[in-house]
């Protein structure tokens, strides 16, 4: 599996699995069987209400934990300080584990403080319950300020990331800063597969649009996707979109495709960057 390193000690498979809206049984027998076929990367989130999950499958594994990558995240209600706090104790504890590979700000704040929010975060960094930091729906200047204003050693982005959702500017800045971006919702909650510019490069290929859609994120550098899949078979579908190779043609025909199709915009989100290529 490829793994994304940086400074930070990142060491992050470039493909993961994501595990919303999966909970209970349904979410502990999707991770033990994406364990079993071979990812290393989960993503969850106290917002998912499914950590608990995650955690049996973690700790029913025969997989060691410290192979595994997991990701988990505060809701953003909880930014201050003390709930932050008490939210990540909840985490871990839940995950039957004494610490997270990355910690994430799940969503920016309302009427938050942003300074005190982040120092908290970097406190679970510093006293080794969180490997690494990162956040997730933060727009650019938001980002810039918490990096290059506070120095937060954030590993990583992750944001919303997909064929027909460009994000070159929160690229451009990841990329300076030694930074991952991990794209979620990836293969665009599989519309992907409707849509004909990625089918006809599927064709071509004989491999499947979903894949196609995987492998033109899993090319870049520094990009991770995580993909939500429930069975066996999407699982080691994703899996296998490594094994496809894109040419030139084809990723002229994708930055052809319209870059501002955002699935993911809740009342609670943040106004988002203008639409980029
Ligand atoms: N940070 C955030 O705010 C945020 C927001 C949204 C999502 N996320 C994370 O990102 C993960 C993925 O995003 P997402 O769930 O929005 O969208 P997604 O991964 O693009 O799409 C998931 C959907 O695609 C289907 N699927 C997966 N593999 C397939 C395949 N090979 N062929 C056909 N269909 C396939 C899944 O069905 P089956 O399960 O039936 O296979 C599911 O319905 C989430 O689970 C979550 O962990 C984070």
């Amino acid at each position: 599996m490829h793994n994304l390193v940086n400074r930070h000690h990142l060491n992050m498979p470039k493909l993961g699995l994501g595990t919303w809206p999966m909970v209970g049984e349904e979410c502990t027998r999707a991770v033990a069987l994406a364990l079993e076929v071979g990812y290393r990367h989960i993503d969850t989130a106290a917002g998912y209400n499914n950590e608990d999950a995650v955690g049996n499958a973690l700790v029913q594994s025969s997989v060691p934990r410290e192979q595994i990558h997991v990701t988990s995240k505060v809701w953003w209600d909880k930014l201050a300080p003390q709930d932050m706090r008490a939210s990540f104790d909840n985490t871990l504890k839940a995950l039957q584990s004494d610490y997270v590979d990355l910690f994430m700000i799940h969503w920016p704040g309302k009427d938050w403080d942003v300074a005190k929010a982040i120092e908290t975060l970097v406190s679970f960094k510093e006293d080794g319950r969180a490997r690494n930091i990162g956040v997730a729906n933060f727009p650019l200047p938001l980002l810039r300020k918490v990096v290059e204003e506070f120095g937060a050693p954030l590993s990583v982005l992750q944001v919303e990331y997909h064929v027909t959702l460009g994000q070159n500017a929160l690229l451009d800045f990841v990329r300076q800063h030694d930074m991952a971006l991990t794209a979620y919702s990836p293969i665009v909650r599989n519309k992907v597969s409707e849509m004909p510019v990625i089918r006809q490069i599927a064709e071509k290929h004989g491999v499947l649009p979903t894949q196609v859609a995987l492998k033109w994120l899993l090319d870049q550098p520094n990009v991770a996707a995580i993909p939500k899949a429930a069975s066996k078979e999407n699982q080691l579908s994703n899996l296998a979109s490594f094994k496809v190779e894109l040419d030139d043609e084809d990723r002229a025909m994708i930055a052809a495709l319209p870059k501002d199709q955002r699935m993911v915009s809740p009342p609670f989100a943040p106004q988002w960057d203008a639409p980029q290529r």
